[in-house]
């Protein structure tokens, strides 16, 4: 398996890909990968003759005051299990590769980034539209792969794809948990034991915010309202949001009457984390 970081050896390998008809699987991250990037990764290779997996952390998607610096990094970690699950390529640009000098051109959107992390992190979005576009250009993939855990940047990234008219297929893969139900997530290395314990508030508010739905409940702040019931016993942890939104739109919603994303946005201590559960069907619809 190759790595590559320059854009250039990147786009010379996938042209001799496709001149023998290969198809091509990428799979964005931002490296220090887990069993969620993992599961992403097998599945690209399932579905693509070649996979091509970016290890990138992205500076233009970090706000000023946030975890841009401490952000794990371990190329060498990441390579053995990329390698192991048979991926072709990773690509690990440098941030001056990326965006050179004199760069000035950002891909942005409204209404769906406007919402649940787009509060908080009012330039996020602009800067994952921006690198996952250059990304798609870098390598022309047939497939991109992205987690459920970030719902919403899988919503905002369809929609770019669809109202850009890029040729890409977009596919979700299910959130990996850890054996005690915590969602996994890089960020988790910056919780010390305590705030790990801790930190099972999220997932035990996502099952029970089920639970209630599975029961008949309709009512989406009835729902969000014993969710944040069940965090706001956690003394460290402090909530940054919990809604129901239209699972396509991202837009806030009163009644439990289509498909529909609940997410949350908990800081336990100093680490913001997140989760969230989906709905397709069932219900009144
Ligand atoms: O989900 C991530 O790790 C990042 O937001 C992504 C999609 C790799 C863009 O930097």
């Amino acid at each position: 398996m190759k790595i590559a970081e320059k854009i250039q050896e990147v786009r010379e390998q996938v042209k001799e890909w496709h001149k023998e008809g290969f198809t091509v699987g990428l799979v964005p991250t931002m490296g220090y990968l887990h069993e969620g990037h993992k599961s992403l990764i097998e599945r690209a290779c399932k579905e693509n003759d070649r996979v091509v997996v970016s290890v990138f952390v992205n500076p233009i998607q970090f706000g000023p005051t946030e975890d841009l610096e401490s952000y794990p990094r371990d190329l060498e970690k990441d390579s053995a299990l990329c390698e192991s699950v048979g991926a072709n390529l990773i690509f690990h640009p440098t941030p001056e590769e990326m965006y050179p000098n004199g760069f000035c051109s950002f891909v942005d959107m409204d209404v769906l980034t406007k919402e649940l992390c787009g509060l908080s992190r009012p330039t996020h979005f602009r800067g994952v539209c921006t690198v996952v576009s250059k990304l798609f250009n870098i390598v022309k993939p047939d497939r991109a792969y992205f987690g459920e855990k970030d719902a919403q940047q899988l919503a905002v990234i369809k929609r770019m794809v669809l109202d850009l008219n890029m040729d890409i297929k977009i596919i979700g893969c299910p959130i990996v948990r850890e054996s005690d139900g915590l969602a996994k997530s890089s960020r988790n290395t910056y919780l010390n034991p305590e705030e790990r314990k801790a930190a099972l508030i999220l997932s035990k508010s996502i099952k029970a915010g089920k639970i209630l739905f599975e029961q008949g409940e309709t009512d989406a702040k009835k729902l969000t309202d014993a969710m944040k019931d069940i965090i706001s016993s956690e003394p460290l942890a402090r909530i940054d949001y919990v809604k129901t939104v239209d699972l396509l739109t991202m837009q806030q919603i009163d009644k439990l009457d289509r498909p529909f994303l609940t997410a949350i946005a908990v800081y336990i201590g100093k680490t913001r984390l997140i989760d969230n559960f989906i709905v397709q069907s069932g219900g009144n619809f």
